[in-house]
């Protein structure tokens, strides 16, 4: 990810989570009083479901919810989307199916009923497993365009990331032979289960912390930045080599969860739209008095 789009996306962060800390911050004593207390809270037209601020954040909400389908339309190519890197408009999705969320939740002012809850319901569940999408989403070798790589692919851009240690580092076979046996990693040819990965994943920062000690005594002509490009090289070419042994596992339990993700996502936006038609025909005004 480069560094405009990584600064990019931290102030999308900050400036959403502050929004939402501050509104919860200031309605968080409104949300404790019991239903009874509420209306003649001097709060209640601010922030009930359909006062000032809780209708806005339901707007703002929804429309979130529904732009994060963009990234289904960038992928598919659909209404000549074509531009930009997949990988960043996954990250965009996966802010708007954060903040969505947290924002209809300010919406609902912590009051579930009605059959919009199962849209509610729906929405965490498609957030939650979202994580976990992300999870494996990342175990599966791809380029920097967000693009599945073959297992040949990652096999080859292995080898070009060990020919780069040798010509720009000069790190001779000997050395390296020696860095790779003394920090093993998983091989492709192998199969990794999905614990094992987890496992791997763990315990990675200590795997780090042991190689730049491998790599000191190795090689100690190494310092500064190219000791650092060195590393994450190093680490670069076992990730990916972790990633060819996971990759059929991975592909099987992705497939898996999309069966699962993709209807929570459905049943979200059909109760989604007939809870904004029911509120448009009754008036939002009756329904959250
Ligand atoms: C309410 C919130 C969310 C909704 C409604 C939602 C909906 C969807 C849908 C419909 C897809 C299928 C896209 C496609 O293949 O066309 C998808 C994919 C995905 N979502 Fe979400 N999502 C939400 C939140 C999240 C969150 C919070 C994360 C991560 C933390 C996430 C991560 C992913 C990943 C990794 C994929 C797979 C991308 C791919 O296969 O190309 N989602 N989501």
């Amino acid at each position: 990810m480069s560094k405009p789009f990584r600064f990019f996306l931290l102030v999308l962060y900050g400036v959403g989570l502050g929004l939402f800390v501050g509104v919860l911050w200031k309605a968080l004593p409104y949300y404790r009083l019991d239903l009874i207390e509420r209306p003649h809270s001097l709060a209640h037209p601010d922030f009930k479901p359909g006062g000032r601020i809780g209708h806005a954040l339901g707007i703002l909400g929804s429309a979130m919810l529904l732009l994060l389908f963009l990234y289904s339309a960038r992928k598919r190519e659909l209404f000549g989307l074509r531009w930009g890197n997949i990988s960043r408009w996954l990250d965009i999705h996966i802010f708007f199916g954060i903040m969505g969320p947290l924002y209809i939740t300010l919406h609902t002012s912590l009051k579930f009923n009605g059959i919009v809850s199962i849209s509610y319901f729906a929405m965490v569940a498609v957030m939650l497993s979202g994580f976990f999408g992300r999870y494996i989403y990342m175990q599966i070798p791809r380029d920097e365009e967000g693009h599945v790589l073959s297992l040949q692919m990652a096999l080859e851009r292995e080898k070009q990331l060990e020919r780069e240690l040798r010509n720009n580092f000069g790190l001779s076979d000997e050395v390296l032979q020696q860095i790779f046996m003394r920090f093993p990693e998983r091989s492709g040819q192998l199969q990794l289960g999905l614990w094992e990965m987890i496992w791997l994943d763990i315990v990675r920062p200590f795997r780090t912390h042991r190689l730049k000690k491998i790599i000191h005594k190795e090689a100690p002509e190494l310092s500064g930045r190219a000791f650092s490009i060195v590393i994450s090289t190093i680490k670069q070419r076992n990730l990916l080599m972790r990633r060819r042994a996971f990759s059929r596992t991975a592909h099987k339990i992705f497939h898996y969860w999309h069966v699962i993700h993709k209807p929570f996502a459905v049943v979200m936006i059909v109760f989604m739209f007939i809870h904004i038609v029911v509120t448009l025909m009754f008036g939002y005004g009756l329904q959250f008095r």
